[in-house]
């Protein structure tokens, strides 16, 4: 299939955007991309590409942006239940920390998760996952981290890989059992991450070994913050999953500076995510690295919170920043990643150049997947957007609906956008 005629074609050609080269679209203006099933074949001006495959099947973006998929980072896309009520509680004054501690916030959406049946854990995270491609998202990770046991936690892996294997969505797993204590070890975080280390990690492996080659390598992600895993139970937990094999991320620096983001970076973690409290030193770690640093701007929105990802200081230090959505019950739930653009290019004080960068080519970085997603590039998967305007800059620009005209997963067309007959 021929896509041609783009008002504006951002093919992001290139390596993951280090520092302040973040937001190098590389625009063909007048452009097109022909797709050979799953892959893309060529990427070029129209004229020249309508002329050289004058039989390929063609789709007109006359006045329209196409641009890659959005590949979202970092999610929490399963789960069970809502928590609508402290929603409230928190518009009247109480803290995360605090709803966390007296055992609601993820404890209670642990509660909703652990009884939901497997069939229904599907049904509730498809209707996220729909919303999510249709908006534009078409490689999500989600993490586990609801369940808190063995079994549960394998029980949320398992839904996601019959999901993965549903589609059109393309789903990359992440092992969280380390999101909070759980509640048989109130009290006792160190028991709750021997426990991790010696009995979840270890079926993890298991799991996995079952279902090689069906979905991506899980990531395996610990929440390093107050009130949940310290640095040194951070760092035996991702130790032990490395020892296993498997690739690292970080949930850092959210509400408190533990540290995480330096061990992230000292254990070579694909990313670490959220950034807000972040020290200038561990920012200097990060842009030395190669671990991506993920900002998540729908959760201080979502919180009602002043402060952001420090996005500035982190692209001065040479980082590769990326952007996702969060989606979560406790503190962020959207799963329209325009809206998370929106959001960084106000607080974050990214340009849309900057941000559609951080949310394509390095947030294929931070899955550790740039040379297959990210870019309009030839060999790339088939994955594009094309968006109902004229300029890239709508992009954040506008909010609160979807832009999203066709999504392309793997070469396979999806109209978004009906008229209203
Ligand atoms: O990324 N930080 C921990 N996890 C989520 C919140 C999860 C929840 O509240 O249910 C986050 O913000
Ligand atoms: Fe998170």
């Amino acid at each position: 299939m021929l896509i041609h005629s783009a008002a504006q074609l951002l093919t992001l050609a290139g390596p993951p955007q280090r520092g302040q080269h973040l937001g190098s679209l590389s625009i063909i203006e007048d452009g097109a991309v022909l797709l050979e099933g799953e892959r893309i074949a060529v990427v070029g001006p129209s004229p020249e590409l309508l002329a050289r495959y004058p039989d390929a099947p063609r789709l007109d973006a006359s006045g329209k942006v196409v641009m890659p998929g959005f590949v979202d980072p970092h999610t929490h896309a399963i789960w069970g239940g809502d928590r609508a009520v402290e929603f409230e509680l928190k518009l009247e004054g109480k803290t995360y920390l605090e709803i966390l501690q007296s055992g609601g916030g993820i404890l209670s959406t642990v509660t909703a998760t652990r009884q939901a049946s497997t069939a229904s854990l599907i049904a509730q995270t498809r209707a996220r996952l729909s919303q999510s491609f249709r908006h534009g998202t078409t490689t999500i990770e989600v993490k586990t981290g609801y369940g808190l046991d063995t079994d549960t936690e394998l029980r949320m892996l398992d839904a996601l890989l019959a999901l993965h294997q549903e589609g059109p969505w393309e789903i990359i797993p992440t092992f969280l059992g380390a999101h909070a204590v759980a509640p048989e070890y109130k009290g006792d975080p160190q028991g709750y991450t021997d426990h991790i280390c010696k009995v979840m990690l270890p079926a993890l492996a298991q799991w996995w070994q079952a279902h090689q080659g069906e979905i991506s390598q899980p990531f395996v992600d610990v929440f390093c913050e107050t009130g949940a895993f310290d640095l040194e139970q951070s760092r035996q937990i991702l130790t032990a999953a490395k020892q296993l094999g498997f690739p690292l991320k970080v949930h850092a620096d959210e509400f408190d500076n533990l540290g995480g983001s330096s061990l992230a970076v000292s254990l070579g973690a694909a990313s670490a995510d959220h950034l807000v409290t972040t020290s200038a030193a561990d920012i200097q770690a990060l842009g030395r690295s190669d671990t991506v640093a993920v900002g998540l701007p729908g959760t201080p929105f979502g919180l009602a919170h002043q402060e952001y990802t420090p996005a500035k200081a982190i692209l001065e230090a040479g980082g590769t920043l990326a952007l996702a959505s969060d989606l979560n019950p406790g503190t962020t739930w959207c799963e329209n990643l325009q809206t998370t653009l929106a959001i960084a290019c106000r607080y974050m004080k990214l340009t849309p150049a900057q941000a559609i960068a951080a949310a394509t080519v390095n947030s294929a970085a931070a899955l550790g997947m740039q040379d297959r997603l990210g870019t309009l590039e030839a060999d790339k998967q088939a994955d594009l957007l094309i968006l109902d305007v004229p300029d890239y800059r709508h992009l954040g620009y506008r909010y609160g609906i979807n832009l999203v005209h066709t999504v392309i997963k793997k070469g396979m067309t999806f109209p978004i956008m009906q008229e209203l007959e």
